[in-house]
């Protein structure tokens, strides 16, 4: 869903001093065959955290020559038992494929109803735009996940830490609100993310 490219390539200059709906391109002369490779999701994420989940971002930020191509992919490790929380892409449709694992995979329409089911290697998944998705190993061995993008920076937005681990934080009493519950619940969960 990004604008069309307007030439060729243009592999971003990151570091350039301008801010744009994109990056400048680097120099033609400057490009090289390594500027179209990308080896970043070749290694196993890190999943020795609280969610027991890792995504590994393939996106322009990672892999400059994606820049203006409006494509993108990530990598999802997911421990037994770990979960990729629920999150949303505001600028890009995913679809995603099993490599590895048994896993619930999910997501909610913006009339609250959860569509989901276990997949295992080799089975696809989508997630229209900005809708809410997760998944979760549920089974015996840790699950690898490729998913791909109509994007070069789709975004992310992990519901529970965007909520809960604002900068600066929401109000508590915002919060209270929101979920219906007392500031002992807030700062308990704000505490998790804070
Ligand atoms: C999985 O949902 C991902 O965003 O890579
Ligand atoms: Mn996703």
């Amino acid at each position: 869903s990004d604008p069309d490219p307007l030439q060729d390539f243009c592999i971003a200059d990151l570091q350039a001093p301008v801010s744009m709906n994109g990056f400048p391109c680097k120099p033609a002369s400057n490009v090289t065959s390594n500027d179209f490779f990308f080896d970043g999701l070749a290694r196993e994420g890190d999943t020795y955290n609280s969610n027991g989940s890792s995504v590994v971002y393939g996106n322009v930020l990672a892999f400059p020559a994606l820049n203006t191509l409006g494509i993108s992919m990530n990598r999802v490790d997911i421990a037994t038992d770990g979960l990729n929380a629920p999150h949303s892409h505001p600028r890009a449709t995913e679809v995603g494929i099993v490599a590895q694992g048994k896993l619930l995979v999910g997501m909610i329409s913006t009339s609250n109803v959860l569509y989901s089911k276990n997949l295992t290697a080799g089975e696809m998944f989508v997630v229209p735009r900005g809708l809410v998705h997760f998944q979760m190993n549920v089974g015996e061995e840790s699950a690898l996940i490729y998913t791909a993008f109509n994007s070069h920076l789709p975004g992310t937005v992990f519901v529970s830490s965007n909520l809960f681990g604002s900068r600066p934080s929401l109000p508590d009493d915002v919060l209270m609100k929101a979920f219906q519950v007392n500031k002992t619940v807030i700062d308990q969960i704000n505490s998790k993310f804070g």
